[in-house]
């Protein structure tokens, strides 16, 4: 009787312990109703609407992209001039990485929702963390293009689109 008292002990206190708590681990998708596209596929995330992507496409078109285009589009977007540097052959290959690997995370050549592997939510965070810890462009970067900062002025106006594009998509 003892043993199994001891052991039922530690199966509860190991549960205590290790245990998750009270998260919920089931599926937040599964308590959702199912909704059907025209050809009866499940939609797993609608996301925002077309309508309110093209009203925040609008605004970033009238107020950010020209910002963006001075300072991002080098390496997130299609650039017609590159710097007099690219010609040096190791400053290429080291460009042609960046740029690369800037497209991969966030592609801005088609304007907003932007390419990439995020969510529109999920780049509108992004950005403005990197806003807010002002680590884009990148350091080596800002070191030749010295002007290339984002300005306070400019980053004002950025988290301004960026809070009011989540308010239109009805994200916290
Ligand atoms: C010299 C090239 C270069 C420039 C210019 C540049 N970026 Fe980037 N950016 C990168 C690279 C490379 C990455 C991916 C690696 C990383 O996160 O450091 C990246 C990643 C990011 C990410 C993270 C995306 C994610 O998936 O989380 C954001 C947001 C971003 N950049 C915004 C900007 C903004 C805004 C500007 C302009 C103010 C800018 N970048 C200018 C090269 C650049």
């Amino acid at each position: 009787m003892h043993r199994i008292l001891i052991v039922f002990s530690i199966f509860l206190i190991s549960n205590v312990v290790l245990g998750h708590g009270d998260e919920d681990h089931r599926d937040p998708r599964a308590s959702q109703q199912v909704k059907l596209d025209d050809d009866g596929f499940e939609i797993i995330s609608s996301g925002p609407s077309k309508e309110v992507l093209a009203q925040i496409n609008q605004i970033y078109k009238k107020e950010v992209k020209g910002i963006f285009s001075n300072k991002c589009l080098t390496c997130h977007g299609v650039n017609n001039s590159m710097p007099w540097y690219y010609s040096i052959p190791g400053a290429k290959h080291l460009m042609d990485k960046d740029m690369r690997e800037a497209k991969e995370h966030m592609d801005m050549s088609n304007d907003f929702p932007f390419g990439g592997h995020g969510s529109p939510i999920d780049d509108l965070d992004a950005l403005k963390k990197t806003v807010d810890k002002g680590n884009m462009p990148p350091f080596q970067y800002k070191i030749i293009h010295w002007k290339s900062g984002l300005s306070d002025k400019e980053k004002k106006i950025i988290k301004k689109w960026i809070q009011g594009s989540k308010d239109l998509i009805g994200s916290k």
